[in-house]
C-alpha cells in the first residue's frame, strides 16, 4: 500500500494512577472525541514527519521526541523497510503533558499506521508492546495503562503485567467534567517522587498506595450497581490520598473544591499530577455545565464535558 491512516484516543484515568505502577488495579476511559490521527504516505521523497513539535526529516527530530524516533526506526526494521520514503503526519487534539495520555496515544496511532501500510496483522499485545517502547523512553517506568487505554474502544480495568480487561457499565445520566489547569504535568518526576517516598517513608506511603488500590476495587463495585454518588465519594477520597502522596497541586486542589461546591458528586486529579487535569462526576448535563463554567472562571484553560452514556455498550 502507498497510504494508510490510523487513530487512537486520549485517556482519562478514573481510578488508580500511581498505585497502578505497584500492581494495583486501575480504571481508565478512552475519550472518543479527543483523538490522534496519523496519515502515512510513501508517495514522497525522504523520511519526514510533521507533528506538533517538529516538522522535517526524522533523523533531525528534536530530543523530546526521541521515543517517537526510536519507535519509528523499530517499525521500519520490523518491516525491513529502513530505506523507504515516507511522510508521517500526526494530528493530535490531545493537549500534551496534561495527564491525558498524549504520548501514549501518539505511539499507538504510529504503530497502527505502519502495520496498516504494510498490511500486516497486529494483535493487541503486539500493539501495546511496541507502543510501550516509546513510553519507556519518554516516561521511564510506565505501567502500560496509558497505551492500553489509548488503544481501547471501551473502558479498561487494568492490572500491570496481568490484566487488560474491558469493562461495561451503565451510568446513563451522569457526566464527566474534565478541567485543564494549564500547567504541564510532570509524569517522570511524579512517578519517581512516589517511588522515593515508598522507600523513604514506607509507613505513610505504602498504606496510601494500598488504599488507592482498594478504592479502584470499590469503584468497580459501584459501577456495577450504577452508584454515582458512591463513585463521586471514591473520587474525592482518591484525591485526598494522591494529595498526601504529594502529587497534587494547589490549582488541582482548588479545582476539586470548586467542582464539589458547584454540585459535582466528587473530583480528583487525573494522570500523574504535579499539573495537568482534574476530573469530576455530576448527576446530569446541566450540573456538568455549571461545574465547567465555575472551573473556567477559576482559571481552567480548557474544559471537556463527556456523557458517561457514551460508554454504555456491552462487549
Ligand atoms: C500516568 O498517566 C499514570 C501513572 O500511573 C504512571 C503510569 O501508570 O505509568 C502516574
Amino acid at each position: 500500500r502507498k497510504k494508510a491512516k490510523a487513530i487512537s484516543y486520549a485517556k482519562i484515568i478514573w481510578f488508580g494512577e500511581h498505585s497502578v505502577v505497584y500492581g494495583k488495579p486501575a480504571i481508565a476511559l478512552p475519550l472518543y472525541n479527543v483523538d490522534v490521527h496519523t496519515n502515512l504516505t510513501t508517495e514522497t521523497s525522504g523520511q519526514t514527519i510533521d507533528c506538533r513539535y517538529f516538522s522535517g526529516p526524522i533523523d533531525e527530530m528534536v530530543d523530546n521526541l526521541k521515543g517517537v524516533s526510536v519507535l519509528i526506526h523499530q517499525l521500519l526494521t520490523i518491516f525491513n523497510a529502513q530505506k523507504i520514503n515516507f511522510h508521517l503526519k500526526i494530528e493530535s487534539k490531545i493537549p500534551s503533558e496534561r495527564g491525558m495520555g498524549s504520548s501514549a496515544a501518539t505511539a499507538v496511532a504510529i504503530v497502527r499506521v505502519f502495520f496498516k501500510l504494510f498490511e500486516a496483522p497486529l494483535t493487541r499485545n503486539r500493539l501495546l508492546e511496541l507502543a510501550n517502547i516509546e513510553e519507556k523512553i519518554t516516561h521511564g517506568n510506565p505501567s502500560g495503562l496509558d497505551t492500553a487505554t489509548a488503544s481501547s474502544e471501551v473502558p479498561v480495568w487494568f492490572v500491570r503485567h496481568q490484566l487488560n480487561e474491558q469493562i461495561d457499565f451503565n451510568l446513563s445520566n451522569a457526566f464527566m467534567v474534565i478541567a485543564d489547569s494549564g500547567i504541564k504535568g510532570k509524569t517522570g518526576e511524579a512517578v519517581s517522587m512516589v517511588h522515593d517516598r515508598l522507600i523513604d517513608e514506607p509507613e505513610t506511603a505504602t498504606p496510601l498506595i494500598n488504599q488507592l488500590g482498594q478504592i479502584a476495587k470499590a469503584a468497580r463495585q459501584a459501577l456495577s450497581s450504577t452508584d454515582e454518588v458512591k463513585l463521586g465519594k471514591l473520587m474525592t477520597q482518591s484525591q485526598y490520598d494522591l494529595a498526601k502522596l504529594g502529587v497534587s497541586t494547589k490549582a488541582l486542589n482548588a479545582f476539586c473544591q470548586i467542582a464539589i461546591k458547584n454540585g459535582a458528586l466528587g473530583a480528583k486529579l487525573t494522570g500523574s499530577g504535579l499539573g495537568g487535569c482534574m476530573i469530576s462526576i455530576t448527576q446530569n448535563q446541566v450540573a456538568a455545565q455549571k461545574v465547567a463554567t465555575a472551573l473556567r472562571k477559576a482559571g481552567a484553560t480548557q474544559t471537556w464535558i463527556q456523557p458517561f452514556k457514551n460508554y454504555n455498550f456491552s462487549i
